[in-house]
């Protein structure tokens, strides 16, 4: 395993936010950039920004900014995005279908190697492309594809067997959309993704009047 650079929870937070804002302006042709720019488009205070940024090496110059190539690939570095990373997705109903269709996947370093369902109309057919598998052979096909992580779109009420055979298959993060919470060993990484609480954030800022 990798030496891990030791950076702040809420900076490592807002990584992925500079790495796609830094992305979009390669993309237009910018070679250097500054905090203060970066502070403009994101918006966020530039000082944050600097302190941010310098935690993986000052790469700032005076009157230049920042080299952007070296900075998203130190970014990239961090966030071990460095590498392809192979997923397994279970449950091919709404959410699951959205995401094997999302171009986002199967470009980059995230790869969904392997999708499951237990529908019989669905095992065997193809969405997106992707073959979809009978969620019996989890464990085994997690095994034997070396899949690291899971992607969870189930009813509840089945999100804590299929995160208990995506680990026995060895998969050591979960992202779960199913509104359960996983409660595993601090070995395995779960991220709960739900709107709901994401809305219920918003709606304490967002003024009614
Ligand atoms: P859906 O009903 O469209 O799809 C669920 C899929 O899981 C179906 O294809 C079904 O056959 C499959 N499935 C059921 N049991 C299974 C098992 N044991 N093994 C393999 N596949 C199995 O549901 P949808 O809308 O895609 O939602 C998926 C999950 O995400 C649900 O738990 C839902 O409550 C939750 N959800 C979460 C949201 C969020 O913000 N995180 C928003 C909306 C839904």
């Amino acid at each position: 395993m990798k030496k891990r650079k030791e950076i702040p929870k809420e900076t490592l937070k807002r990584l992925p936010l500079y790495l796609r804002c830094l992305n979009e302006l390669i993309l237009k042709g910018q070679t250097t950039l500054s905090s203060k720019d970066l502070a403009t488009i994101l918006p966020m205070n530039s000082a944050k920004i600097r302190k941010d940024l310098s935690y993986f090496g000052n790469f700032g110059k005076r009157g230049v900014g920042y080299e952007l190539k070296s900075l998203i690939v130190n970014i990239r570095e961090i966030l071990n995005l460095d590498q392809t990373w192979r997923l397994a997705l279970v449950g091919v109903g709404d959410i699951g279908s959205a995401l094997l269709s999302y171009p986002g996947f199967n470009q980059g370093c995230f790869q969904i190697e392997l999708a499951f369902d237990d529908d019989p109309d669905l095992i065997g057919s193809r969405v997106a492309g992707k073959k979809i598998r009978d969620s019996k052979d989890i464990t085994p096909l997690v095994k034997e594809f070396e899949t690291q992580i899971g992607i969870i779109a189930v009813p509840a009420e089945t999100a804590r067997d299929i995160a208990d055979r995506l680990i026995r298959g060895g998969v050591t993060g979960i992202i779960n959309f199913a509104p359960e919470v996983l409660d595993h060993n601090e070995e395995i990484k779960c991220t709960q993704i739900d709107i709901e609480t994401e809305l219920s954030k918003l709606t304490y800022y967002v003024d009614e009047t």
